[in-house]
């Protein structure tokens, strides 16, 4: 069956300001990590896509790695721009990273001209793209010079492989020398993807988020649900085929009694403000920040379509009394959850 996107989608989706650019990206966005790879059925990936982009979530993050295997989340999603997206590319956004290992031998990781360019390359050909919207450095490398990386970064720009360059979980000290590199070579940092969540604050305590709003870099935040524990998923135990189950990136050892009870306390929360867990998490990291408009695009995951649906409807409160965001302080305390903490502070 043709698929044809819902007529309202614009209507159901807030769009926000990147940073001091041009780029305008949906409040909600979806990440391509998990359940795009062999091990999902190309149909739940279809729907998934599609519900997205029918509430008007038009930006799909995608990196090299993802899969199982690595770049067979980029693999289907080119199929699905073939078949479910053609016509709209326009409409889209489409960003994709290097950094994390690819491919054998020395050239296949971190921050090298070499392995960045190569890379996108590989990237573009998989979805079947002439340019992605968005090119990220994945994570510092601590032994390559930053001049090296952000050049890679400004020659893909240049080139034509991608129309705006990005960085992720670089600390506050590392952005700013970036940004600033970028800047030299005129090729502006449009947007940074940190973690960020509830559970998972340190932008906050790095200055990270102040640092982007003095600078005018938008951002993105990845893991906003904390994989699935901000939503009310785990309360009665860990559902088969949920990503704790699964032996991947979420370790079960992480949902204790303790983290539990405070997931319950916070569902209150939500409750009492007419949200679902998941939506009232989406909503905290989308709140405007001390010292500007805060995080950009909140960037989930889903395993189905329904919890697409689920966390675009965050949309619908945004806003938090100081009771609320003095509540939600209370109950959150900071379990070690944060994987990207090594790259973040290199
Ligand atoms: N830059 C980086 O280094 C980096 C690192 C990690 C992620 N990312 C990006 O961030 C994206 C999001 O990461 P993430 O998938 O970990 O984000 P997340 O939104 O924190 O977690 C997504 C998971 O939460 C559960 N979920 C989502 N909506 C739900 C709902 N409404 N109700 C109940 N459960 C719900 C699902 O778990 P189940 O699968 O168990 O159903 C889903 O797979 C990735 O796809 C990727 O694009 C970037």
């Amino acid at each position: 069956m043709p698929y044809t996107p819902a007529a309202d989608r614009y209507d159901r989706m807030t769009y926000r300001r990147c940073g001091r650019s041009g780029l305008m990206l949906p409040a909600i966005s979806l990440g391509l990590w998990h359940n795009f790879g062999h091990d999902t059925p190309h149909g739940v990936k279809q729907a998934i896509c599609r519900t997205a982009f029918d509430h008007g979530i038009t930006h799909f993050d995608l990196a090299n790695n993802y899969g199982p295997p690595p770049g067979s989340a980029e693999e289907a999603f080119g199929d699905i721009l073939r078949t479910d997206f053609a016509g709209f590319r326009d409409q889209l956004i489409i960003s994709s990273k290097a950094g994390y290992l690819m491919w054998d031998g020395p050239h296949g990781e971190w921050g090298s001209r070499k392995y960045l360019i190569a890379s996108c390359d590989q990237s573009l050909k998989r979805m079947g793209l002439d340019y992605v919207d968005i090119f990220y450095s994945h994570r510092v490398d601590p032994d390559t010079p930053l001049e090296e990386t952000m050049g890679a970064l400004d020659h893909i720009v240049r080139s034509g492989r991608a129309l705006y360059v990005g960085i992720s979980s670089y600390n506050s000290a590392r952005t700013r020398e970036a940004a600033a590199i970028l800047k030299e070579l005129g090729t502006p940092c449009v947007i940074h993807q940190p973690s960020y969540s509830i559970l998972n604050r340190w932008v906050e305590d790095d200055g990270l988020k102040e640092t982007l709003d003095d600078l005018g870099i938008g951002s993105i935040a990845f893991t906003p649900l904390a994989q699935g524990i901000l939503t009310s998923k785990y309360l009665g135990g860990i559902p088969a085929g949920s990503r704790a189950a699964q032996g991947k990136s979420l370790d079960p050892g992480t949902i204790t009694p303790r983290a539990l009870a405070s997931v319950r306390a916070l569902a209150d929360v939500a409750a009492a403000r007419g949200q679902t867990l998941a939506q009232m998490a989406l909503a905290w990291v989308l709140r405007p920040g001390k010292t500007g408009p805060g995080i950009t695009s909140a960037l989930i995951g889903a395993s189905r379509p329904e919890q697409v649906t689920d966390c675009a409807g965050a949309i619908r409160n945004l806003d938090f009394s100081a009771a609320e965001l003095a509540a939600i302080d209370a109950i959150a305390e900071e379990p070690e959850i944060n994987l990207w903490a090594q790259s973040s502070s290199a």
